[in-house]
Protein backbone atom coordinates (compact mmCIF):
# COMPACT_ATOMS: atom_id res chain seq x y z
CA UNK A 1 0.00 0.00 0.00
CA UNK A 2 2.78 2.73 1.15
CA UNK A 3 4.65 1.82 -2.43
CA UNK A 4 1.22 3.86 -3.89
CA UNK A 5 2.75 7.28 -1.71
CA UNK A 6 4.36 10.21 -3.42
CA UNK A 7 6.66 12.47 -1.91
CA UNK A 8 4.99 15.76 -1.05
CA UNK A 9 5.69 18.86 -2.78
CA UNK A 10 8.63 20.72 -0.29
CA UNK A 11 7.49 23.31 1.85
CA UNK A 12 9.70 26.53 0.86
CA UNK A 13 10.08 27.67 4.18
CA UNK A 14 10.76 24.35 5.90
CA UNK A 15 13.05 23.20 3.38
CA UNK A 16 15.44 25.98 3.36
CA UNK A 17 15.45 25.57 7.08
CA UNK A 18 17.27 22.35 6.15
CA UNK A 19 19.72 23.50 3.53
CA UNK A 20 20.79 26.42 6.41
CA UNK A 21 21.43 24.13 8.49
CA UNK A 22 23.89 21.71 6.45
CA UNK A 23 26.05 24.67 5.32
CA UNK A 24 29.18 24.66 6.93
CA UNK A 25 29.95 27.89 6.46
CA UNK A 26 30.48 30.39 9.61
CA UNK A 27 29.52 33.49 8.20
CA UNK A 28 25.61 32.41 7.19
CA UNK A 29 22.60 34.30 7.88
CA UNK A 30 19.21 32.86 8.30
CA UNK A 31 16.42 35.02 6.85
CA UNK A 32 13.71 32.30 6.33
CA UNK A 33 11.68 30.72 8.88
CA UNK A 34 9.71 33.43 10.89
CA UNK A 35 11.20 32.96 13.95
CA UNK A 36 12.54 36.09 16.33
CA UNK A 37 16.31 36.04 16.75
CA UNK A 38 18.52 38.37 18.84
CA UNK A 39 21.69 40.16 18.10
CA UNK A 40 23.74 36.61 19.45
CA UNK A 41 21.22 34.83 16.74
CA UNK A 42 19.27 33.07 19.76
CA UNK A 43 15.59 32.70 20.27
CA UNK A 44 15.44 32.99 23.67
CA UNK A 45 12.91 32.31 26.07
CA UNK A 46 11.09 35.49 27.12
CA UNK A 47 11.51 36.58 30.53
CA UNK A 48 7.97 36.69 31.86
CA UNK A 49 7.02 33.12 29.66
CA UNK A 50 10.11 31.65 32.21
CA UNK A 51 8.45 33.08 35.58
CA UNK A 52 4.91 31.63 34.52
CA UNK A 53 6.69 28.66 33.64
CA UNK A 54 7.83 27.87 37.36
CA UNK A 55 4.54 28.88 38.82
CA UNK A 56 2.69 26.83 36.49
CA UNK A 57 4.92 23.82 37.45
CA UNK A 58 4.85 24.69 41.13
CA UNK A 59 0.50 24.93 41.72
CA UNK A 60 -0.16 22.47 38.85
CA UNK A 61 -1.42 19.13 40.54
CA UNK A 62 -2.89 17.03 37.22
CA UNK A 63 -2.10 15.99 34.27
CA UNK A 64 -5.61 15.14 33.25
CA UNK A 65 -7.34 15.88 30.58
CA UNK A 66 -8.22 19.71 30.44
CA UNK A 67 -11.17 21.51 27.76
CA UNK A 68 -11.89 19.80 24.80
CA UNK A 69 -12.49 23.50 23.52
CA UNK A 70 -9.24 24.88 25.45
CA UNK A 71 -9.03 26.56 28.65
CA UNK A 72 -11.68 29.56 29.53
CA UNK A 73 -9.14 31.87 30.83
CA UNK A 74 -7.31 31.40 27.82
CA UNK A 75 -9.72 31.97 25.77
CA UNK A 76 -10.66 35.40 28.13
CA UNK A 77 -7.10 37.10 27.99
CA UNK A 78 -6.72 36.26 24.31
CA UNK A 79 -9.95 38.20 23.52
CA UNK A 80 -9.48 41.37 25.21
CA UNK A 81 -5.62 40.83 23.79
CA UNK A 82 -7.05 40.93 20.10
CA UNK A 83 -10.58 42.51 20.62
CA UNK A 84 -10.59 44.64 23.67
CA UNK A 85 -11.44 44.75 27.22
CA UNK A 86 -14.80 44.94 26.07
CA UNK A 87 -15.13 42.06 23.80
CA UNK A 88 -18.85 40.79 23.01
CA UNK A 89 -18.82 37.44 24.80
CA UNK A 90 -21.97 36.41 24.13
CA UNK A 91 -21.48 36.55 20.05
CA UNK A 92 -17.83 34.58 20.08
CA UNK A 93 -17.45 31.17 19.97
CA UNK A 94 -14.02 29.83 21.05
CA UNK A 95 -10.80 26.89 20.27
CA UNK A 96 -7.74 26.25 21.38
CA UNK A 97 -5.94 25.06 18.70
CA UNK A 98 -2.12 23.63 18.06
CA UNK A 99 -0.70 26.94 16.81
CA UNK A 100 -2.12 29.48 14.65
CA UNK A 101 -1.90 26.87 11.86
CA UNK A 102 -3.98 24.46 13.73
CA UNK A 103 -6.24 27.99 14.28
CA UNK A 104 -6.42 28.44 9.92
CA UNK A 105 -6.75 24.55 9.24
CA UNK A 106 -9.73 24.69 11.82
CA UNK A 107 -11.59 28.04 10.72
CA UNK A 108 -11.60 26.26 6.66
CA UNK A 109 -13.06 23.26 8.59
CA UNK A 110 -15.86 25.15 9.80
CA UNK A 111 -16.01 27.33 6.91
CA UNK A 112 -16.73 24.24 4.73
CA UNK A 113 -19.40 22.69 7.25
CA UNK A 114 -21.08 25.82 7.55
CA UNK A 115 -20.80 26.27 3.55
CA UNK A 116 -19.42 23.18 1.66
CA UNK A 117 -19.30 25.12 -1.63
CA UNK A 118 -17.53 28.29 0.19
CA UNK A 119 -14.57 29.77 -1.90
CA UNK A 120 -11.83 31.37 -0.34
CA UNK A 121 -10.52 34.32 -1.46
CA UNK A 122 -6.56 34.80 -0.50
CA UNK A 123 -4.09 37.49 -1.22
CA UNK A 124 -1.11 37.50 -3.80
CA UNK A 125 1.00 36.78 -2.43
CA UNK A 126 0.40 34.81 0.81
CA UNK A 127 1.92 32.98 3.68
CA UNK A 128 2.50 29.57 1.25
CA UNK A 129 1.02 27.17 3.81
CA UNK A 130 -1.95 29.18 3.46
CA UNK A 131 -2.29 27.43 -0.31
CA UNK A 132 -0.80 24.25 0.72
CA UNK A 133 -3.66 23.47 3.76
CA UNK A 134 -6.01 24.76 1.08
CA UNK A 135 -4.77 22.37 -1.40
CA UNK A 136 -4.65 19.91 1.04
CA UNK A 137 -8.67 19.92 1.91
CA UNK A 138 -9.45 20.23 -1.72
CA UNK A 139 -11.38 23.29 -1.15
CA UNK A 140 -11.55 25.94 -3.78
CA UNK A 141 -9.41 29.24 -3.17
CA UNK A 142 -8.96 32.27 -5.57
CA UNK A 143 -6.34 34.82 -5.08
CA UNK A 144 -6.67 38.79 -4.99
CA UNK A 145 -4.82 41.41 -6.31
CA UNK A 146 -2.87 43.02 -3.09
CA UNK A 147 1.04 43.64 -3.27
CA UNK A 148 2.49 45.73 -6.47
CA UNK A 149 5.99 44.64 -6.96
CA UNK A 150 7.00 48.00 -8.58
CA UNK A 151 5.99 50.52 -5.72
CA UNK A 152 6.42 47.71 -3.00
CA UNK A 153 3.07 48.79 -1.50
CA UNK A 154 -0.89 47.26 -1.46
CA UNK A 155 -2.45 48.25 -4.10
CA UNK A 156 -5.30 48.75 -3.07
CA UNK A 157 -7.96 49.47 -5.50
CA UNK A 158 -7.03 46.11 -7.54
CA UNK A 159 -7.60 44.24 -3.95
CA UNK A 160 -10.61 45.89 -3.45
CA UNK A 161 -11.99 44.89 -6.89
CA UNK A 162 -11.28 41.38 -6.55
CA UNK A 163 -12.12 40.94 -3.30
CA UNK A 164 -15.70 42.33 -4.45
CA UNK A 165 -16.26 38.96 -6.33
CA UNK A 166 -16.39 36.97 -3.09
CA UNK A 167 -19.95 36.53 -2.84
CA UNK A 168 -22.19 35.71 0.18
CA UNK A 169 -20.58 33.19 2.17
CA UNK A 170 -17.24 32.99 0.55
CA UNK A 171 -14.23 33.80 2.93
CA UNK A 172 -12.20 36.19 2.40
CA UNK A 173 -8.53 35.76 4.24
CA UNK A 174 -6.61 39.04 5.26
CA UNK A 175 -3.54 39.29 7.67
CA UNK A 176 -4.19 40.95 10.36
CA UNK A 177 -0.92 43.23 10.60
CA UNK A 178 2.74 42.26 9.45
CA UNK A 179 1.51 40.70 6.10
CA UNK A 180 3.46 37.70 5.15
CA UNK A 181 5.54 37.49 3.43
CA UNK A 182 5.66 41.17 2.08
CA UNK A 183 5.61 43.23 5.10
CA UNK A 184 2.81 45.76 3.06
CA UNK A 185 -0.04 46.70 5.77
CA UNK A 186 -3.44 47.86 5.53
CA UNK A 187 -3.97 51.82 6.95
CA UNK A 188 -7.08 51.89 9.10
CA UNK A 189 -9.43 53.41 6.87
CA UNK A 190 -8.55 50.33 3.92
CA UNK A 191 -9.39 48.01 6.87
CA UNK A 192 -12.34 50.23 6.64
CA UNK A 193 -13.28 50.29 3.12
CA UNK A 194 -12.91 46.14 2.93
CA UNK A 195 -15.27 45.89 5.90
CA UNK A 196 -17.76 47.58 4.38
CA UNK A 197 -17.07 45.70 0.78
CA UNK A 198 -17.84 42.47 2.94
CA UNK A 199 -20.74 44.03 4.79
CA UNK A 200 -22.29 44.33 1.54
CA UNK A 201 -21.21 41.46 -0.01
CA UNK A 202 -21.85 38.78 2.79
CA UNK A 203 -18.81 37.39 2.30
CA UNK A 204 -16.78 35.94 5.67
CA UNK A 205 -13.74 37.67 6.68
CA UNK A 206 -11.40 35.70 8.45
CA UNK A 207 -8.12 37.37 9.71
CA UNK A 208 -4.85 35.36 10.52
CA UNK A 209 -3.25 37.26 12.94
CA UNK A 210 0.10 36.06 13.85
CA UNK A 211 2.07 39.02 14.72
CA UNK A 212 0.38 41.02 16.90
CA UNK A 213 2.71 43.39 18.57
CA UNK A 214 5.52 43.22 15.97
CA UNK A 215 4.48 45.96 13.83
CA UNK A 216 3.15 49.13 15.69
CA UNK A 217 2.63 47.98 18.63
CA UNK A 218 -0.26 45.74 20.80
CA UNK A 219 -3.36 47.71 20.27
CA UNK A 220 -2.42 49.28 17.02
CA UNK A 221 -1.54 45.55 15.25
CA UNK A 222 -4.99 44.62 16.19
CA UNK A 223 -6.84 47.79 15.20
CA UNK A 224 -7.75 46.41 11.64
CA UNK A 225 -9.27 43.22 13.34
CA UNK A 226 -10.98 45.49 16.34
CA UNK A 227 -12.78 47.51 13.15
CA UNK A 228 -13.51 43.98 11.31
CA UNK A 229 -15.37 43.09 14.40
CA UNK A 230 -17.46 45.90 15.31
CA UNK A 231 -18.86 46.40 11.71
CA UNK A 232 -19.48 42.53 10.52
CA UNK A 233 -22.04 40.69 11.88
CA UNK A 234 -19.18 37.35 11.47
CA UNK A 235 -15.83 36.97 11.40
CA UNK A 236 -13.67 34.48 11.82
CA UNK A 237 -10.10 35.42 13.69
CA UNK A 238 -6.68 32.74 14.05
CA UNK A 239 -4.18 33.93 16.10
CA UNK A 240 -1.04 32.61 17.10
CA UNK A 241 1.04 32.77 20.67
CA UNK A 242 4.10 31.60 18.66
CA UNK A 243 5.91 34.65 17.67
CA UNK A 244 4.62 37.43 20.39
CA UNK A 245 4.75 35.07 23.59
CA UNK A 246 8.14 33.47 21.69
CA UNK A 247 6.23 29.88 22.40
CA UNK A 248 6.65 28.42 19.23
CA UNK A 249 7.26 24.95 19.90
CA UNK A 250 4.15 24.51 22.45
CA UNK A 251 1.86 25.13 19.74
CA UNK A 252 -0.61 27.46 20.71
CA UNK A 253 -3.12 29.18 19.04
CA UNK A 254 -6.81 30.39 19.02
CA UNK A 255 -9.71 30.41 16.84
CA UNK A 256 -12.40 32.97 17.79
CA UNK A 257 -15.72 32.77 15.79
CA UNK A 258 -17.82 36.26 15.89
CA UNK A 259 -21.69 35.63 14.80
CA UNK A 260 -24.93 36.22 16.45
CA UNK A 261 -25.61 35.61 20.13
CA UNK A 262 -28.56 32.96 18.43
CA UNK A 263 -25.83 30.74 16.81
CA UNK A 264 -23.10 31.03 19.62
CA UNK A 265 -23.60 27.74 21.06
CA UNK A 266 -24.05 25.72 17.71
CA UNK A 267 -20.94 27.07 16.86
CA UNK A 268 -19.03 26.92 20.01
CA UNK A 269 -20.64 22.70 19.52
CA UNK A 270 -18.96 22.67 15.99
CA UNK A 271 -15.99 24.22 17.19
CA UNK A 272 -15.27 21.34 20.05
CA UNK A 273 -16.40 18.45 17.62
CA UNK A 274 -13.09 19.65 14.90
CA UNK A 275 -11.18 19.35 17.93
CA UNK A 276 -12.49 15.87 19.21
CA UNK A 277 -12.32 14.52 15.53
CA UNK A 278 -8.85 16.31 14.92
CA UNK A 279 -6.60 15.70 17.90
CA UNK A 280 -9.27 15.57 21.11
CA UNK A 281 -7.65 17.79 23.65
CA UNK A 282 -5.59 21.04 22.60
CA UNK A 283 -2.09 21.59 24.42
CA UNK A 284 -2.75 22.59 27.41
CA UNK A 285 0.68 24.13 28.59
CA UNK A 286 1.39 27.55 26.31
CA UNK A 287 -3.08 27.90 27.13
CA UNK A 288 -1.56 27.82 30.86
CA UNK A 289 1.68 30.31 30.14
CA UNK A 290 0.10 32.61 27.88
CA UNK A 291 -3.46 33.34 30.72
CA UNK A 292 -1.10 33.29 33.46
CA UNK A 293 1.43 35.68 31.42
CA UNK A 294 -1.74 38.41 30.45
CA UNK A 295 -3.55 38.05 33.81
CA UNK A 296 -0.64 38.92 36.15
CA UNK A 297 -0.17 42.51 36.30
CA UNK A 298 3.61 41.93 37.20
CA UNK A 299 4.12 39.52 34.40
CA UNK A 300 1.80 41.40 31.68
CA UNK A 301 4.03 44.57 32.04
CA UNK A 302 7.47 42.69 32.03
CA UNK A 303 6.01 40.65 28.67
CA UNK A 304 4.79 44.20 26.84
CA UNK A 305 8.36 45.78 27.81
CA UNK A 306 10.39 42.45 26.47
CA UNK A 307 8.10 42.44 23.29
CA UNK A 308 7.99 46.31 22.83
CA UNK A 309 11.68 45.87 23.08
CA UNK A 310 11.42 43.07 20.23
CA UNK A 311 9.22 45.49 18.06
CA UNK A 312 11.90 48.06 18.47
CA UNK A 313 14.70 46.07 17.38
CA UNK A 314 12.97 44.64 13.98
CA UNK A 315 11.88 48.77 13.31
CA UNK A 316 16.33 49.58 14.31
CA UNK A 317 17.03 46.87 11.49
CA UNK A 318 14.69 48.09 9.10
CA UNK A 319 15.77 51.77 9.09
CA UNK A 320 19.86 50.76 8.97
CA UNK A 321 18.86 47.77 6.11
CA UNK A 322 17.21 50.84 4.30
CA UNK A 323 19.62 53.66 4.87
CA UNK A 324 22.60 51.35 4.01
CA UNK A 325 21.00 50.35 0.77
CA UNK A 326 20.32 53.71 0.56
CA UNK A 327 24.45 54.62 0.54
CA UNK A 328 25.54 52.01 -1.58
CA UNK A 329 22.98 52.44 -4.27
CA UNK A 330 22.63 56.55 -3.95
CA UNK A 331 18.81 56.01 -4.29
CA UNK A 332 15.86 55.62 -1.85
CA UNK A 333 14.20 52.62 -3.91
CA UNK A 334 14.77 50.43 -0.84
CA UNK A 335 12.90 52.96 1.65
CA UNK A 336 9.90 50.39 1.55
CA UNK A 337 11.86 48.22 3.99
CA UNK A 338 11.96 50.72 6.82
CA UNK A 339 8.58 51.65 5.61
CA UNK A 340 7.38 47.84 6.45
CA UNK A 341 6.57 46.67 9.69
CA UNK A 342 6.59 42.69 11.41
CA UNK A 343 9.35 40.18 10.69
CA UNK A 344 9.13 40.15 7.16
CA UNK A 345 9.72 42.17 3.73
CA UNK A 346 10.01 41.60 0.30
CA UNK A 347 13.00 42.51 -1.51
CA UNK A 348 11.79 42.44 -5.39
CA UNK A 349 14.96 40.13 -6.11
CA UNK A 350 14.61 37.59 -8.52
CA UNK A 351 15.06 33.45 -7.94
CA UNK A 352 18.27 33.62 -8.88
CA UNK A 353 19.32 36.92 -7.12
CA UNK A 354 18.17 34.70 -4.23
CA UNK A 355 20.30 31.82 -4.85
CA UNK A 356 23.32 34.03 -5.90
CA UNK A 357 23.29 35.69 -2.51
CA UNK A 358 23.13 32.28 -0.55
CA UNK A 359 25.54 30.40 -2.85
CA UNK A 360 28.48 33.46 -3.19
CA UNK A 361 27.24 35.48 0.54
CA UNK A 362 25.65 32.59 3.28
CA UNK A 363 22.55 34.87 2.92
CA UNK A 364 19.60 32.56 3.51
CA UNK A 365 15.91 34.22 2.23
CA UNK A 366 12.56 32.18 0.68
CA UNK A 367 12.42 32.04 -2.85
CA UNK A 368 10.53 34.81 -3.79
CA UNK A 369 13.29 36.91 -1.71
CA UNK A 370 11.32 36.93 1.93
CA UNK A 371 13.26 38.17 4.63
CA UNK A 372 13.14 37.55 8.14
CA UNK A 373 14.22 41.54 9.70
CA UNK A 374 14.62 39.13 12.79
CA UNK A 375 17.37 37.22 11.50
CA UNK A 376 19.37 40.02 11.09
CA UNK A 377 21.85 42.04 13.42
CA UNK A 378 23.90 45.33 13.35
CA UNK A 379 26.69 43.41 11.90
CA UNK A 380 24.96 41.65 9.14
CA UNK A 381 22.94 44.29 8.06
CA UNK A 382 25.69 45.58 6.00
CA UNK A 383 27.11 42.31 4.72
CA UNK A 384 23.57 41.74 3.10
CA UNK A 385 23.18 45.36 2.32
CA UNK A 386 26.01 44.94 0.20
CA UNK A 387 25.30 41.16 -1.26
CA UNK A 388 21.53 42.95 -2.19
CA UNK A 389 23.57 44.98 -4.43
CA UNK A 390 26.35 42.34 -5.53
CA UNK A 391 23.39 40.56 -6.92
CA UNK A 392 21.98 43.47 -8.69
CA UNK A 393 18.41 43.56 -7.13
C1 LIG B 1 6.87 31.69 8.51
O1 LIG B 1 6.11 32.15 7.65
O2 LIG B 1 8.11 31.60 8.35
C2 LIG B 1 6.30 31.24 9.82
O3 LIG B 1 4.94 31.43 9.87
C3 LIG B 1 6.72 29.87 10.18
C4 LIG B 1 6.07 28.82 9.35
O4 LIG B 1 5.52 27.89 9.93
O5 LIG B 1 6.10 28.90 8.12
Amino acid sequence: MFSNLKPTPADKILALSGLYKADPRDNKVDLGVGVYKDADGKTPIMTAISKAEKRVLETETTKSYAGLAGQPEFHDAMAQLVLGDDYPADRLAFLSTVGGTGACRQAFELARIANPGAKVYVSDPTWPNHLAILNFMGMEFETYRYFDSETRAVCFDAMIEDIKKAGKGDIVLLHGCCHNPTGANLTLEQWQVVADTLLESGAIAMIDLAYQGFGDGLADDAAGTRLMAETLPELMIAASCSKNFGIYRERTGILMVLGATETRDVTQDNLSKLNRLAYSFPPFHGQALVAKVLTDPELRREWEEELEAVRNGMLGLREQLASELRKLTNSDRFDFIAQHRGMFSRLGASEEQVIKMRDENAIYMVGDSRLNIAGLNANSVPLLAQAIVDAGV
